[in-house]
C-alpha cells in the first residue's frame, strides 16, 4: 500500500527527532513493506520567520491531503515576542481545529528496562500499557463565555464555560470502544456527573453508545479524581480510559509519570472517518516540546517522535504488525542498555539522537 505522510518537524529538538524518523521511513520502503511518499513543511517558528505566519495555506493544504502528519515540535525563545496570533504554537492549533481531530489518544507504555525510572514502584509498572483518550476540541478550554470582568464593586470575576453536546461525545465514545476492541476490552469513562450537568449527559451518552460494543468491550464509570487515585494506586487495572478535555490533560500527564521521561512519550490525534473513502485524519507528535535548553546538540531522545511515527503505523496505515516489530525494536534497545541524558542510569551506555536512532534501526532489521 502507498502513503502520503507530511513532515513537520518544527523547531527545536523536533528537527533533530525528525531525521530519525525519515531514516525508519527509508527503511520500511527499502524493505518493500509500504510505500510511503513523504513532504516536508515549515511550522511554528521556522514558518514564522520564512513566511510571518505559523502555519501557511500551502502547508494546510497538505496536511488536509496526507494520510497522516508526523510534527515535532515548535517553539522557543527566539519567538517569546512575536504577535500572540502568529506565535508558534498557534501552527499546532491551526492544524488540530482545521483537520477536526476531536480524538487525542495518550499512551501510557512502560518498557520493562525502565521501570526502575518511574515515579511509581517497579511492580506497579512493569508491563503497563494503558491508552487515555482525551476530547481535545470542545469542553471548558474552548467554550464561551470565556473572560475576566470587572464588576461594580471593583472585583473581578473570571468565567470559562464547559459544554458538551451528545455528538460530541458519542464521537469521543465510539472511539475510545473501538480501540478498546482492539485492546483489552476494557474501558473506563471518567467525568463528575455527582457536580457537573456535562458529566451526567457524558455518563448517559457514553452508556448509550457502549450498547453498541457490549458485551464485547466492558464498559466502567469512574468518578475523575477517583481515576486520578488510582493511577497511581494501581494502574495496570485501566485499558483505555475515556475522558473529556480538561480532565484528560490532567490524567494524561499524570500516567505519563509512570512510565519515565517525556523524551518516551508519543501521542496521536485523530480526526473523524470520512464516509466515502474511509479514512481519517491524523497528526502524530511526541508529548514533549522543542527542549531549547538541549536543541541544536544531538542529545535529544528521538523515542518519542519514533514511537509516534510508530502510531502512524497502526492508526492510519493498517499496519500493527510493523507498528509491534517498532515497539520491539525500541524495547530492545533500552533492554542493550542504550540511554539518551534524559533517561541515563548508572551502568547504561549513554548516546545521543543519531546513535539512538541507528541502535533503533539496527534492532529493526535484526527482526
Ligand atoms: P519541553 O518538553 O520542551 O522540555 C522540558 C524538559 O524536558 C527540558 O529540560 C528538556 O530538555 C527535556 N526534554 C523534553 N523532551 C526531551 C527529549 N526528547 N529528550 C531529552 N530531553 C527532553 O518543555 P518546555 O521546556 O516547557 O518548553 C520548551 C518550548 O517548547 C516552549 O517554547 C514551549 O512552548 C514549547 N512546547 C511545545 C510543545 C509542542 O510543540 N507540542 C509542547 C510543549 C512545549
Ligand atoms: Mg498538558
Amino acid at each position: 500500500a502507498t502513503f502520503n505522510l507530511l513532515l513537520l518537524p518544527g523547531d527545536g529538538i523536533g528537527v533533530e527527532t525528525m531525521v530519525e524518523v525519515e531514516r525508519i521511513i527509508d527503511f520500511f520502503n527499502r524493505s518493500g513493506r509500504a510505500t510511503f511518499n513523504t513532504q516536508s513543511d515549515l511550522v511554528g517558528g521556522a514558518a514564522y520567520d520564512a513566511h510571518g505566519v505559523a502555519i501557511t495555506d500551502a502547508a494546510m493544504d497538505k496536511a488536509q491531503k496526507a494520510d497522516a502528519v508526523i510534527f515535532g515540535s515548535v517553539g522557543g525563545p527566539k519567538w517569546a515576542d512575536v504577535p500572540y496570533a502568529v506565535r508558534p504554537e498557534a501552527g499546532l492549533l491551526r492544524l488540530r481545529k482545521d483537520l477536526g481531530l476531536f480524538a487525542n489518544l495518550r499512551p501510557a507504555i512502560c518498557y520493562p528496562a525502565l521501570a526502575d525510572a518511574s515515579s511509581l514502584k517497579r511492580e506497579l509498572v512493569e508491563g503497563l500499557d494503558i491508552m487515555i483518550v482525551r476530547e481535545l476540541t470542545g469542553g471548558v478550554y474552548f467554550c464561551e463565555p470565556k473572560e475576566i470582568v470587572t464588576l461594580e464593586n471593583g472585583e473581578k470575576r473570571a468565567i470559562d464555560t464547559q459544554i458538551y453536546t451528545t455528538s460530541e461525545i458519542e464521537r469521543i465514545a465510539k472511539a475510545a470502544f473501538d480501540l478498546a476492541r482492539k485492546r483489552g476490552n476494557k474501558v473506563h469513562s471518567a467525568e463528575k456527573h455527582n457536580v457537573m450537568r456535562t458529566g451526567v449527559l457524558w455518563k448517559e451518552v457514553v452508556t448509550e453508545v457502549h450498547r453498541s460494543y457490549a458485551p464485547d468491550v466492558q464498559l466502567e464509570h469512574i468518578l475523575a479524581d477517583n481515576c486520578a487515585m488510582q493511577l497511581v494506586r494501581n494502574p495496570k487495572q485501566f485499558d483505555v480510559i475515556v475522558t473529556d478535555n480538561l480532565f484528560g490533560d490532567v490524567l494524561s500527564d499524570e500516567a505519563a509519570m509512570a512510565t519515565g521521561s517525556l523524551g518516551m512519550l508519543p501521542s496521536a490525534s485523530l480526526g473523524a472517518v470520512d464516509a466515502a473513502t474511509g479514512k481519517r485524519k491524523a497528526l502524530y507528535e511526541p508529548v514533549h516540546g522543542s527542549a531549547p535548553d538541549i536543541a541544536g546538540k544531538g542529545l535529544a531522545n528521538p523515542i518519542a517522535t519514533i514511537a509516534s511515527f510508530g502510531m502512524a503505523l497502526r492508526y492510519s496505515c493498517d499496519m500493527g504488525a510493523e507498528a509491534d516489530l517498532l515497539d520491539q525494536a525500541i524495547a530492545g534497545v533500552l533492554a542493550a542498555g542504550y540511554r539518551t541524558g534524559d533517561i541515563m542510569q548508572s551502568g547504561m551506555k549513554q548516546v545521543g539522537t543519531a546513535e539512538m536512532g541507528g541502535a533503533i534501526l539496527d534492532e529493526l532489521k535484526k527482526l
